[in-house]
């Protein structure tokens, strides 16, 4: 399967149209030659020139259990028909199902849940209810996270290009985030958890007044290229987080239902309780929700008007409670630890095949290649990155791409991705790998 992505007369006249009317800040992959799509089903995304790609990013983790899948459509199509919006002003029993359900799910103390339209939405909440509850101002971030876009989320996110509009947030201070692979004089992971806790301790005896709001991390940095921590950095993080009076929020938005393998939520691969969980993407299939999740005197803690117009919208709603049954009813937690195994097998022989791919990386069904200059010291290489998108791309294979340097490329195939699948998405990402052979 290999085709030419000469982009139509066709889809031309869409992008044109496209481009005269959107901002130009908004950036559809592939350059000059966009996807325009005209349908998905399952694992397959297809453009309007009839071209069928296996979808490996599931617009960035999003669609977590296929493409406009039987079960959840048929359940949003029949509550459709019984009422499509509420807003937060009245009780809709759909939205307290998915909050049971969430509740049941999570880890440790977490126990009430407010939902909203997107993770930005998330992680705003889950800061204003951590200031609340705490009386504190100063929310401490990792480097390279990604939280959102509105001004507070890009002011917790640290990634300049991803900052726009003169973020000035005050009480936000970034901490050396656990990135092994780059760590500084080529230290081992035990001494960049070190590194990270000396950093830690140093920000908050002097950029701080002692006292916080909250610490605020991924539990593996997605769109920083699948950051994945050592084993002890949360267990040695968050007994400071918690001496300087502030809560543990953690981001859940590429990480949770199931995505790392074998567990619900990424914080549980680290062995530590957040106090505060933040949920979007994956967590309804492709429509749009934000979920924050936190322990009753958290939530209490938040007092006077609130309100949400699209927050537990019944569609939404369904959508969500009709996925994580799905995940549940079919282990795909278990599945993502599978699969993930597999896929990651392959990239380890790339590695050894290609001298370009710097590191692998990740965690069950979200695995990452950094790509180098060879023979260097790690230089990152973003155009041999987007020539690899595109070359999977012509291969019939969507993945994603990441990090700082924009030189990861990121794979997330949707939770029941089968065996089969993992061997077709891998054979393609190795015909794409062996055009890039050679070029500089
Ligand atoms: C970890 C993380 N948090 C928050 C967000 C923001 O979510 P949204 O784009 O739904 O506002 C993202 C989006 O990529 C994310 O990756």
């Amino acid at each position: 399967m290999k085709f030419e992505t000469q982009t139509s007369e066709q889809s031309q006249a869409i992008i044109d149209r496209h481009k005269a009317v959107m901002f130009p800040a908004i950036a559809p992959y592939y350059g000059e030659h966009p996807i325009v799509v005209e349908r998905a089903k399952d694992q397959y995304l297809w453009d309007i020139e009839g071209n069928r790609y296996l979808d490996f990013f599931g617009g960035v983790l999003t669609v977590s259990v296929g493409h406009a899948n039987d079960e959840i459509n048929e359940r949003v199509m029949q509550q459709l028909q019984l009422a499509q919006h509420t807003s937060t002003l009245y009780i809709n029993e759909i939205m307290v199902k998915v909050a049971e359900k969430v509740v049941q799910l999570a880890p440790g103390r977490l126990a009430k849940c407010y939902f909203t339209s997107s993770g930005t939405e998330a992680n705003e909440t889950a800061i204003m209810a951590a200031r609340m509850y705490t009386g504190n101002d100063v929310i401490v971030a990792l480097r390279h996270a990604y939280s959102g876009r509105t001004m507070t989320a890009m002011s917790v996110t640290a990634h300049n290009t991803w900052r726009l509009g003169n973020v000035t947030d005050p009480s936000i201070r970034h901490v050396r985030n656990p990135y092994v692979y780059r760590a500084p004089l080529n230290l081992s992971a035990e001494e960049v958890v070190e590194l990270c806790v000396r950093d830690l301790e140093e920000t908050l005896q002097t950029v701080t007044g002692g006292r916080i709001a909250a610490f605020m991390a991924e539990p593996i940095q997605g769109v920083g290229g699948f950051i994945v921590p050592p084993a002890e950095y949360f267990k040695r993080i968050l007994p400071l987080v918690k001496e300087a009076g502030g809560v543990f929020i953690a981001d859940e938005v590429q990480t949770g239902w199931g995505r790392t393998g074998h567990k619900w939520f990424g914080i549980e691969q680290w062995g530590v309780e957040p106090d505060m969980m933040t949920f979007a993407k994956g967590m309804a299939n492709g429509f749009p929700i934000g979920a924050t999740l936190a322990t009753p005197e958290i939530a209490e803690a938040v007092q006077g008007l609130t309100f949400a117009t699209f927050g537990g919208n019944p569609l939404t709603m369904t959508a969500a409670l009709a996925t994580i049954e799905y995940i549940e009813k079919y282990d795909l937690p278990k599945n993502a630890a599978e699969r993930g195994a597999e896929l990651r097998a392959r990239l380890v022989q790339f590695q050894q095949e290609y001298d370009f791919i710097g590191d692998v990386r990740g965690m069950g069904l979200m695995q990452a290649l950094e790509i180098v200059v060879p023979n260097t010291d790690k230089t990152p290489d973003a155009p041999r990155t987007a020539q690899l998108l595109n070359a999977a791309r012509r291969q019939g294979l969507l993945i994603g791409k990441g990090g700082l340097y924009g030189n990861t490329v990121r794979i997330a195939p949707h939770l029941n991705v089968t065996q089969q699948d993992i061997t077709a998405g891998c054979d393609m990402l190795h015909a794409a790998l062996a055009e890039l052979k050679g070029k500089s």
